[in-house]
């Protein structure tokens, strides 16, 4: 049976400082008023569903996850729409994105109506906090993680979902900056069997040590190569990739267990075969993008994820050497599939698959 929420309403920022972050939101820097918690537990199941205000959870520190790292999350967005109402964007698969991750670490599945429910609702309550401006959008960060109090490495009995929602502006203020990209040598980020394919905490905290070693490097991102061959590009810490070659073919890295399923590529996928082009996935290694770089048979590198949409890749750094795509700027096949899905994405142009999700505005 559908979960049925609790309401606890906040007293809520003021209005005037709540325009002010609206104004300027950055990325996941301030949060609305609510969040939605649920508490599950093993002999009772999914329960307590509640809508409450925003705030601070409070935890023994004998809680499993700050121990065992049982943890998912996910990210999703609410866009305003041309017609005034507000919609969100596959939630659906994101919510059974969350399904899956919590399958993979042993964490119980919130069925998928509820998964939307929680986000209905919270959009609905929190809608004051929707920015309006260029590219801006409600962030929604729904997760899960094992609070069963207890140092036993074990699969948590106790488990607490949260949906926390956050305004966002455009990722890049100044429109998609091209990146430059280090090829990480010396970490992996996900192994056959592993957790790659999972959206889990613990994915991002591996990850950490390459970025900063990026960084290092002057480079603004990882790229990660599998893991047996340290041949076969898979993907970024938080984005995946597309590759456009001068014979108008788009490809990106087939999934193969240790890549994460994002939304936008898949959406991207289809949007490109509508656009007309032929889209392959398949391998693609590490000396095909630097030959295709130089040779310019490759004709742009783009990353793509739900908080930067597509974003150019323009520079390849490793060890010892660099490469630099001709076009400084974003390409063509990159400029039209982000117009395309941003026009869905904000109601400016026809749903045709059928991805955007209304939030309900009657009654407010
Ligand atoms: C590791 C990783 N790859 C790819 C993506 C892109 O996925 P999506 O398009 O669903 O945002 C994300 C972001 O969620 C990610 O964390």
């Amino acid at each position: 049976m559908a979960l049925s929420f609790t309401v606890e309403p906040a007293a809520g920022v003021e209005p005037a400082r709540r325009e002010a972050i609206l104004a300027e939101p950055g990325f996941g820097q301030a949060f609305s008023d609510h969040m939605v918690t649920v508490v599950w537990q093993a002999a009772k199941g999914w329960h307590d569903a509640m809508l409450r205000p925003y705030g601070p959870l409070s935890l023994d520190p004998g809680t499993t996850v700050f121990h065992n790292g049982q943890a998912i999350f996910e990210g999703f967005k609410a866009y305003p729409q041309a017609d005034g109402g507000v919609a969100m964007f596959r939630p659906d698969a994101n919510a059974a994105r969350f399904a899956r991750s919590a399958e993979r670490l042993a964490l119980p599945a919130l069925p998928a109506e509820d998964f939307v429910a929680a986000a209905d609702l919270l959009v609905r309550t929190d809608l004051a906090w929707m920015p309006r401006g260029e590219e801006m959008s409600l962030y929604l960060r729904p997760f899960m993680f094992g609070t069963t109090v207890g140092l036993t490495v074990r699969p948590a009995a106790d488990v607490t979902f949260v949906l926390i929602a956050s305004p966002v502006g455009a990722y890049f203020a100044s429109g998609p900056k091209p990146l430059s990209m280090w090829v990480s040598e010396k970490f992996s980020r996900a192994a056959p069997g592993g957790t790659g394919a999972a959206k889990f905490a613990g994915n991002y905290a591996g990850s950490l040590a390459s970025v900063r070693e990026a960084y290092d490097h002057g480079c603004d991102q990882v790229v990660f190569l599998d893991v047996v061959e340290h041949r076969w590009v898979e993907e970024l810490g938080g984005m995946n990739l597309f590759f456009v070659f001068d014979d108008g073919t788009v490809v990106t890295p087939e999934l193969t267990g240790t890549i994460l399923e994002g939304v936008t590529r898949d959406s991207l996928i289809t949007l490109a075969r509508g656009q007309g082009f032929t889209v392959v996935e398949r391998k693609v290694s590490i000396d095909e993008w630097r030959d295709g770089a130089r040779t310019g048979r490759l004709t742009e590198v783009f990353a793509c994820g739900t908080a930067a949409v597509i974003t150019p890749i323009r520079q390849l750094r490793w060890a010892g050497g660099e490469v630099t795509m001709a076009s400084g700027d974003i390409g063509p096949c990159s400029a039209s599939l982000r117009s395309a899905l941003l026009d869905i994405q904000y109601g400016r142009s026809a749903d045709l698959n059928g991805w955007m999700h209304r939030v309900s505005l009657k009654d407010l």
